[in-house]
């Protein structure tokens, strides 16, 4: 199946919202997702949508946060993504992960943060953050709180709690 992966435009917000909405089968996300884009965490160019004939079929974000202990270190949470259900399985939410990915390390993120199933992130190289005594600011299993270096070793001597966007709460 041929899609394409592109940065949003402003055209794009309402088949988003769409898209999240029918994914996850409730409006929080697609919510959230307006209330990131009007907020300083927001990163236009890590709002990436996957696109068959001119058709959003999903979508993934990445914004700004923080991992606060004596310093503050900048990184990324990965939250939310979505495929439309029926082109699920199809490969496009690895393939936006990965896009994700390669553009946020050619923006110089250095780390990424996500909170999401455990058989599903390591293949993309995200490990449990506690390997880095990185921490979420509130309860969750341990192997769902994921970590991955953007470059080898950048989270190295870094540990925290990390902080997320007003938006999340
Ligand atoms: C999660 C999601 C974005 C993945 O997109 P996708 O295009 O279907 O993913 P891929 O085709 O790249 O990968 C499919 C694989 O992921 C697995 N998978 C899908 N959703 C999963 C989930 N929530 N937890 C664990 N594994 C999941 C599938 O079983 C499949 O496994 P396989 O490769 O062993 O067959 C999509 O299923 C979706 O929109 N789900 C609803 C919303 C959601 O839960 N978003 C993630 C949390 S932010």
């Amino acid at each position: 199946m041929q899609f394409i992966i592109r940065e949003e435009i402003p055209a794009d917000y309402k088949k988003i919202s769409l898209i999240n909405d029918l994914a996850f089968k409730q409006t929080d996300e697609s919510k959230l997702i307006t209330k990131l884009r009007n907020s300083n965490s927001f990163i236009p160019k890590l709002s990436l949508i996957a696109e068959i004939d001119n058709e959003i079929v999903g979508h993934i974000l990445f914004t700004k946060i923080q991992i606060i202990s004596n310093e503050i270190y900048d990184s990324l949470a990965l939250a939310p993504m979505a495929v439309l259900p029926e082109f699920q399985n199809r490969r496009i939410g690895s393939a936006l992960v990965r896009a994700g990915l390669k553009k946020a390390k050619d923006l110089k993120f250095k780390s990424v943060i996500v909170l999401g199933h455990k058989n599903y992130y390591p293949q993309f190289g995200f490990q449990k953050a506690s390997n880095w005594q990185i921490k979420c600011p509130f309860e969750v299993p341990d192997e769902a709180f994921m970590a991955i270096e953007l470059i080898k070793n950048s989270l190295d001597n870094i540990s925290g709690i990390v902080q997320y966007p007003k938006a999340f709460y």
